[in-house]
């Protein structure tokens, strides 16, 4: 039998413009997906025991399926030549917007190549998990997958002309706590990436001035991280949030538990990932904090 897992991710700063180029901060979070993949008679199937958002599951099904052929293609199998059962657990829930998807691809891919006996660098399970990431998302910037191979506080800006993409790690002082809130909704990350990508087609001017202050805060959010002022980060992060509204990607349920998180004295409040439900996140940089804006949210 294959083992594999992969990190499951908040982004920090920039979900969406990633996608267009804009630079981008991912942190992983000390949750994983993990695989077990063991040779089958017959198809792939798949046990999927990940907790998660009612019908995260069901929903993501075919997607699931689809990624896992391009997947093993990417590995240069064919798959009608393969039979895997593959299980899926690790405490990373099945929310929309921690990367769920990526990470599950990370685990699955290194399950295989485990199982097959091949052995693969970070850099081709990282590429093979970000051909396996366009099944959920269509058009993929490529940094959950990158968060959920390496692991950890990356930098990442997608390179627009098909060569390699930027990944930078970035050292923080010491850990921080953050809160991650989830709607309980599950979210269409391939449709809010479409949508998004229209509505820029459409209003190019609106659009160009959102982006270039997304750019421009991803350069502050990584130099307020790297001096460690929490409070400059937790300001850039709200802003963060308000450009997410701007290209209408937040939600009405988002919105409330960001807006929860910051009146509980949050450093700041955003939504994390494709956004239309699945999560968001906040800077609550001490333990009380953390436990406060938790339990804020619970309530609500
Ligand atoms: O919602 P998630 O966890 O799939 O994150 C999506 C992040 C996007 O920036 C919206 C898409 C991407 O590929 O970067």
């Amino acid at each position: 039998m294959g083992k594999g897992s992969g990190f499951g991710k908040v982004i920090l700063f920039g979900e969406h413009f990633v996608v267009h180029g804009v630079p981008g901060i991912v942190s992983a979070i000390d949750a994983t997906a993990d695989a077990e993949v063991a040779r089958a008679a017959k198809g792939i199937n798949i046990k999927d025991e990940r907790k998660g958002s009612k019908g995260y599951a069901e929903e993501k099904r075919l997607q699931q399926l689809e990624s896992i052929d391009r997947m093993l293609k990417a590995m240069g199998i064919k798959p009608e030549t393969v039979a895997f059962n593959i299980w899926l657990g690790g405490n990373l829930p099945g929310f929309s917007g921690l990367g769920a998807s990526a990470a599950s691809s990370v685990a699955i891919a290194r399950g295989v190549a485990e199982e097959l006996e091949m052995t693969l660098s970070s850099e081709k399970i990282n590429e093979v998990a970000y051909e396996a990431e366009k099944a959920y998302a269509g058009n993929p910037s490529g940094i959950d997958n990158t968060a959920a191979t390496y692991g950890g506080l990356l930098w990442f800006k997608k390179n627009m002309t098909g060569g390699a993409n930027t990944i930078e790690r970035i050292s923080i002082r010491k850990p921080v706590e953050i809160i991650i809130g989830s709607t309980g909704k599950v979210a269409n990350t391939k449709a809010m990436v479409e949508g998004v990508a229209e509505r820029k087609r459409k209003n190019p001017q609106k659009y160009d001035y959102i982006f270039k202050q997304a750019e421009a805060l991803a350069y502050a959010g990584r130099k307020a991280l790297e001096v460690y002022d929490l409070k400059k980060v937790g300001e850039l992060m709200n802003e963060n949030h308000r450009l997410l509204q701007e290209i209408e990607v937040s939600s009405r349920e988002l919105d409330l538990l960001v807006d929860i998180a910051q009146k509980q004295g949050a450093f700041g409040a955003k939504l994390t990932g494709g956004g239309g439900g699945g999560c968001m996140t906040a800077l609550t940089p001490t333990r009380t904090l953390q436990e406060k804006v938790a339990a804020a949210i619970e309530r609500e």
